[in-house]
């Protein structure tokens, strides 16, 4: 890799990181209209090409109507298709982002700008891709499964999360090719654990937000703070085996997103703060900072307003925001990977601190 950092390389991989986010665009679209099962077919290469005649048509609609969604809530020709295309554009999107990972790839290779190690992780980035197409697509399979009228949390929420792994993988990697060698930012390594528990609480209450989106637990308590009268909800777990609960219990998901979202912000806006206070003379490292804060204080006003007003379209912004919040956060630590103890501060430094 060049010393000062190979742009075109670590565009690549931002654009890419950008496309997993209109992956969720998509996706996320996808599941608030119910058009999951709405392709019953696998054609990775061939299926970018439409239904172009009526027999198509009523090929991909009578596999649709195998469903149990179909079977439980019967549509018109006309309706499937509203929900084909949606999952048809998302599943393209996916080809697209294969496209724009392996012509770029074959032309780095022969270019001999990718050094064997980043090679070896943009392949594993690809791979990680790759199972995720497979890994949807098992979801979409279990339509056809006896009473599964959406996709199951089990697997819907761990299939974003898995999203936003790759995504938080080709965002640090593409930052880091562009800038390998990190700039000094003096005396503020003690921010880096404060960033880095951003990161994962962020993580961590998306995964918990995919379960009150995929339980459908948005039609209950629609009341902030307190749910429906009560600081701890009744039943909260009333499943059993436990576990069950943070599958199929509104109240279990609901409460726990809520109240890992109240750490979550809690922390990230301490973290904020402190960035903004220490990082004065880092304008870069400041705005990282800047626009963290706002994003997390958006992302809770969007949460609280979505959960009292039950709106699942307010739900869908605030699913992108996160996905928003989680890039800076991720921005924010990899801006501190050039900081240093305050004791390695300059004499003059360290005296004017
Ligand atoms: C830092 C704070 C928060 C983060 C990172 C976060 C993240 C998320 C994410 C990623 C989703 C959607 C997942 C998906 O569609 O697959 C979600 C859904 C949801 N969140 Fe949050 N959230 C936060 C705060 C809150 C707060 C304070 C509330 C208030 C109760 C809330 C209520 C909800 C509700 C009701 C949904 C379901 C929306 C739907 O069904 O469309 N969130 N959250």
């Amino acid at each position: 890799m060049k010393p000062a950092g190979d742009k075109a390389v670590g565009n690549w991989l931002l654009l890419l990181a950008f496309m997993v986010f209109g992956m969720v665009v998509g996706g996320g679209h996808v599941r608030t209209i119910g058009a999951g099962f709405a392709i019953q077919t696998w054609q990775p290469l061939t299926g970018f090409i439409p239904p172009l005649n009526a027999a198509a048509w009523n090929h991909m609609f009578a596999l649709y109507q195998q469903t149990a969604q179909f079977q439980a809530q019967p549509v018109t020709l006309e309706k499937f298709k509203a929900l084909f295309w949606p999952m048809f554009w998302d599943r393209n999107w996916g080809r697209l982002m294969a496209l724009v990972f392996l012509v770029p790839f074959v032309v780095f290779v022969w270019q001999r700008r990718l050094p064997r190690r980043l090679m070896v992780l943009v392949l594993a980035i690809f791979a990680a891709g790759g199972a995720q197409a497979v890994f949807g697509w098992y979801m979409v399979r279990t339509g056809l499964a006896p009473g599964m009228v959406m996709p199951s949390p089990l697997w819907a929420a761990p299939h974003f999360l898995s999203a936003m792994l790759i995504f938080i993988w080709l965002l640090w990697t593409g930052l880091s090719v562009k800038r390998p060698a990190p700039p000094v930012v003096e005396g503020l390594s003690w921010l880096r654990p404060w960033a880095l528990a951003s990161v994962l609480l962020v993580f961590v209450t998306m995964g918990f937000g995919a379960l009150v989106a995929t339980t459908n637990a948005i039609t209950m308590f629609h009341s902030f703070p307190l749910m429906d009268g009560h600081l701890v909800p009744p039943g909260l777990f009333a499943l059993h085996p436990a576990w069950t609960n943070f599958i199929a219990n509104k109240a279990t998901v609901q409460f726990f997103h809520r109240g890992l979202a109240t750490i979550t912000f809690l922390t990230v806006l301490t973290t904020a703060v402190l960035g903004l206070r220490g990082g004065e003379k880092y304008p870069g490292l400041r705005d990282n900072f800047l626009l963290l804060a706002g994003l997390v204080a958006l992302q809770y006003v969007l949460g609280m307003a979505t959960a009292v007003l039950g709106a699942a379209g307010l739900g869908y912004v605030h699913e992108l925001n996160a996905v928003l919040l989680l890039a800076a956060a991720v921005c924010a630590l990899h801006g501190l990977r050039g900081a240093t103890p305050r004791r390695m501060l300059a004499p003059e430094l360290a005296a004017a601190e």
